[in-house]
């Protein structure tokens, strides 16, 4: 199965920053070509900068999340249809940063991904237990109720990212990713399972070799042209 590579800038560079990333990724991108197929999601009012950067890459664009409804009267949000007006391909939705810090359930989540979806995007839907949740033997239950309630029918992908391993340079270990991304193929057959949480170039052939890892949603690596390419090349 192809794999995916997504770079999530989150809320991190300016204009000129951006822009800068995007040409680098394309440079590299034409002296290297990677099999993977690459996305990158920029902060949303680089969007545009970034889409003219990538207009003549094979290289994707995405959003790094969309509103749970079609249009209207929602001050401050951004629609999938306007995403997919922007010429993105993807959009990331329940991040557990959002989770934690917007109180986004799995119903909302999921209702955005049906967004995505309608709007002829391919949603990632993040998943991932807390590291209580880890401890306390609780991480596969949470995780395939997660999936369970925030993953319509459609063509989705699903990233795995335990937060205790999220910017921390911790990650599970390959038996734990794998048990998880079993688990997940399960219950979501055909589904393909990305993995998140300190990836870096030095642990991402590592993580790609295991089964059911179709796909890496890299942070902070992701903000670095060379290190982010490095990944790319992995898969
Ligand atoms: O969405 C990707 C992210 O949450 C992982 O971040 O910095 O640990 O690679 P990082």
């Amino acid at each position: 199965m192809n794999k995916w590579i997504v770079g999530n800038w989150k809320m991190n560079g300016m204009m000129s920053s951006c822009r800068d990333l995007a040409a680098g990724l394309v440079t590299l991108e034409q002296e290297k070509p990677v099999r993977a197929t690459v996305v990158v999601c920029p902060p949303y009012p680089y969007l545009g900068v970034v889409a003219l950067r990538l207009m003549d890459s094979s290289l994707h664009l995405g959003g790094q999340d969309c509103s749970a409804h079609e249009a209207g009267a929602f001050t401050g949000q951004v629609s999938a249809k306007m995403l997919k007006d922007l010429s993105c391909g993807y959009v990331i939705v329940g991040h557990s940063e959002r989770r934690a810090q917007l109180n986004e359930n799995n119903d909302l989540i999921r209702q955005k991904a049906q967004q995505s979806l309608a709007a002829s995007l391919t949603p990632i839907i993040c998943v991932g237990e807390n590291l209580e949740e880890r401890e306390t033997g609780k991480a596969i239950d949470v995780v395939l109720s997660q999936v369970q309630q925030a993953v319509p029918k459609g063509k989705c992908l699903i990233a795995y990212e335990p937060v205790w391993a999220i910017g921390t340079g911790k990650t599970p270990n390959a038996s734990q990713i794998g048990e998880i991304h079993q688990m997940i193929a399960r219950q979501n057959p055909g589904t393909p399972i990305l993995y998140g949480g300190s990836v870096k170039s030095s642990n991402a052939s590592e993580i790609l070799a295991i089964p059911h890892v179709h796909g890496l949603l890299v942070g902070g690596a992701s903000l670095d042209t060379a290190e982010f390419w490095k990944i790319a090349e992995a898969a």
